[in-house]
């Protein structure tokens, strides 16, 4: 029988480890090793950005930055209906409330078009997230933060470089979020990052992150209410020689979808994941959306799937509608995708073989 094929697994055989013996042969494996800063500054680098502060996940990177601009009680974040929980969880861990935002039908990320009429004198903040690999059109987004005068977080938890005409997702906010979990383009089993150009965000982060401690007052003496959201240097280690090969990665994620859209041209039942033309993807996951035409409904398709051991994910629930946030909104672009589209395998260990079967096999339930 056919070997499962997993939807992204990751690929550890750069110097993974080497870097984590080293750790272990140093006795340095708590958040005060050095590969910590090292992966902070050189992720930074990467995105194009002067700081980076590691993080245990990037479900806090996102609490972290919504505290550090002080957002809390009586505030409004923007933030798109299709996402992870963790995008509209941070933003109820601060005691602010989330408004959800419509959807773009073309590249499934957050419509700019939309936005003006959801801002209010409580707004603070706006959360663009790069969806599968797809970013925002930050130029868009920037444009009514600058007007509207509210801060941008880009979650770019599922985007790791990501291009927007020529430019990296993470750079254009004030800060952005990274997610490292074992399914990401690059990944630290759990972890997560902060990055900004701005210092002083930079160190208040980094100041919550460590429990807001006063040092110069007492190596016990905490400020204010903080958190533990420390990256391990164990973490670190695996994180940097893993960005050793993000490009390598994102290349082999790029040739996956490519196999993916060259065998599905002119099948009519599905739309492949999109790619504007401002826009280079990474394509962490290579999705499709079942179409109006298509008979077939998607929890269907997948269960098909799985019988022929392929491994798939639908598309995010619509979190305004989860029990303990359940607004009365309606964004039916948002509930179109949510219900039809489905993420296929898109790891970087993926043979071209195997995309072919998968592609072929979602054909053939179809037909
Ligand atoms: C869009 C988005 N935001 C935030 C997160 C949270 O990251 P983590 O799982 O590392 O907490 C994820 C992760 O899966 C995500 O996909």
């Amino acid at each position: 029988m056919r070997k499962k094929i997993p939807i992204a697994e990751p690929d550890l055989k750069g110097n993974e480890l080497k870097y984590v013996t080293k750790c272990i042969r140093t006795n340095w494996i708590s958040s005060n090793g050095s590969y910590v800063p090292e992966f902070g500054e050189k992720f930074a680098k990467y995105c194009g950005v002067k700081h980076g502060i590691p993080v245990s996940n990037g479900t806090v990177a996102l609490h972290l930055a919504l505290l550090a601009f002080d957002i809390g009680p009586g505030d409004e974040v923007l933030i798109p209906g299709l996402t992870f929980a963790a995008t509209a969880n941070a933003v109820l861990y601060v005691g602010a409330k989330p408004v959800f935002l419509e959807v773009d039908r073309f590249n499934w990320c957050l419509d700019p078009k939309g936005i003006e009429k959801k801002i209010s004198k409580r707004t603070k903040a706006i959360i663009p997230v790069h969806l599968y690999g797809h970013p925002v059109n930050m130029p868009a987004i920037m444009k009514i933060a600058r007007k509207y005068k509210i801060f941008v977080i880009e979650d770019a938890a599922e985007a790791h470089g990501a291009l927007v005409n020529g430019k990296k997702v993470g750079s254009f906010g004030e800060m952005s979020c990274f997610s490292f979990f074992g399914n990401k383009t690059i990944t630290t089993g759990e972890g997560g990052m902060v990055v900004t150009n701005d210092k002083k965000l930079a160190e208040k982060v980094k100041y919550l992150r460590d429990g807001a401690r006063d040092r110069a007052v007492s190596l016990y003496y905490h400020a204010q209410l903080g958190y533990n959201y420390a990256l391990t240097n164990l973490q670190a280690a695996v994180g940097l020689a893993q960005l050793e090969r993000i490009n390598k990665f994102i290349s082999r994620k790029r040739k996956i979808a490519e196999i993916y859209k060259k065998t599905f041209k002119g099948f009519d039942k599905i739309e492949f994941s999109p790619e504007e033309k401002w826009a280079r993807s990474t394509y962490w996951m290579s999705s499709i959306v079942l179409t109006d035409k298509s008979k077939a409904s998607r929890d269907r398709l997948i269960h098909r799937l799985s019988e022929a051991n392929i491994e798939t994910r639908p598309f995010f629930y619509p979190i305004y509608k989860l029990p303990y946030i359940n607004h009365k909104i309606r964004l039916p672009v948002v509930d179109y995708l949510a219900s039809n589209g489905l993420n296929l395998p898109s790891g970087v260990t993926l043979t071209e073989k195997e995309a072919l079967y998968v592609a072929r096999t979602v054909m053939n339930i179809l037909s």
